[in-house]
């Protein structure tokens, strides 16, 4: 993780402490973050591919040579799209140690996420920080299911490639509302034994939640399951430990609060597993699924509904006072 990286901690605090004091820093002719990146010889991490892998879900491999070095399953980055803006906790989908770069994959939720979406090749995303939390615990279970919905399908990516190395026999159940949701089937047809689409509308694959599927497949005596690793949103997580829980099948879930630093020195992560308050980032991202109280996690989620619609509204206005003519060919 990236707290044993002297110099990628020395360039997070620093930054840190010019957040902390960014309005007296303005007042003082500012420190210039980029300026200290190239010290810290961290340089803005520039886009190398982009796509739009669903409607309002981006795939992005970006050069972060750092943080692919010491890339494993289960760990994810603080990112931040402006100087301004918020810090984003974003699952490493993979990485290619080779070419130094991350793949992200973000679904525009609200201002920030909207801000990384409408960025391209070429051009640089204002810094990423990581990696952090705690990598996934690759055993040898026998048979895993990985349980992915939404763009929770690309938590889990990383997890199938290592938990085949160790010599399980890997199946994934990915959903979404309909064909065009359904995520990276591709990419997982290529690591897992199997893999089964689901949609809501039954407009491909099995026709049902992720839940339904996974049930038949615990059904299925002559192939049982072993483990189960899910990440999407908290109350289908929350139904897939519902799931499992009666045969007592080991179930971990990603989880995916709020964060700010992600360091553990905050406290805005905060989720109750067992009874006990855990930081999903130093602690965490993923914990044993029977533990964690998602009701809890969903209430957290929404606490500050009302300040994200009002950033999203504001990006908005800024989007149309300011129409974006990126690749119109027009100057000025
Ligand atoms: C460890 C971790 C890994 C994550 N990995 C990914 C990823 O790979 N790809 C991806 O697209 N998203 C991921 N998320 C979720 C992502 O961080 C949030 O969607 C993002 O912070 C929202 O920021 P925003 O400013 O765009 O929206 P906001 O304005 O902050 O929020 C808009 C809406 O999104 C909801 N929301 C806010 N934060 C979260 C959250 N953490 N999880 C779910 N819903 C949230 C809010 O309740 C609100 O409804 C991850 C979260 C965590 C904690
Ligand atoms: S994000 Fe601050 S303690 Fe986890």
């Amino acid at each position: 993780m990236f707290l044993n990286d002297p110099e990628a901690v020395k360039v997070f605090f620093l930054r840190s402490a010019y957040e902390a004091h960014r309005p007296l820093n303005r007042l003082a002719g500012g420190v210039n973050l980029r300026f200290l990146s190239q010290k810290g010889r961290v340089g803005m991490p520039r886009i190398r591919e982009a796509r739009w892998l669903a409607p309002g879900v981006r795939w992005f491999v970006v050069e972060a040579p750092r943080v692919a070095a010491k890339h494993k399953p289960g760990h994810f980055v603080i990112v931040r799209a402006t100087s301004d803006g918020e810090r984003v906790p974003l699952t490493i989908a993979d990485s290619d140690r080779a070419a130094g770069t991350i793949t992200l994959v973000i679904q525009q939720v609200g201002a920030t996420t909207r801000t990384l979406c409408a960025l391209d090749v070429g051009q640089e995303i204002l810094d990423v920080s990581g990696p952090l939390g705690k990598e996934t615990e690759i055993e040898k279970y026998g048979h895993v299911v990985l349980v992915g919905g939404g763009v929770g399908t690309a938590v889990i990516h990383p997890q199938a490639g290592a938990l085949k190395k160790m010599g399980n026999r890997v199946s994934a159940v990915i959903g979404g509302r309909s064909k065009d949701y359904v995520i990276m089937e591709e990419e997982l047809t290529r690591l897992c034994d199997a893999v089964y689409p689901c949609t809501d509308d039954g407009s491909y694959g099995y026709h049902g939640f992720v839940t339904g599927k996974l049930q038949d497949l615990i059904d299925d005596v002559a192939d049982p399951v072993h483990a189960v690793i899910t990440a999407g949103p908290v109350p289908m997580m929350k139904a897939v430990a519902e799931v499992t829980r009666p045969r007592s099948i080991h179930t971990v879930a990603s989880l995916n609060p709020i964060m700010v630093d992600g360091t553990g020195m905050c406290g805005g992560c905060r989720v109750m597993v067992g009874g006990k308050m855990r930081f999903a980032c130093v602690d965490g991202p993923e914990f044993d699924a029977h533990q964690v109280d998602f009701d809890e996690l969903r209430d957290r989620l929404t606490a500050y509904r009302e300040q994200e619609k009002a950033a999203l509204e504001r990006l908005r206005a800024g989007e149309s006072s300011h129409p974006c003519r990126i690749g119109l060919g027009v100057a000025g």
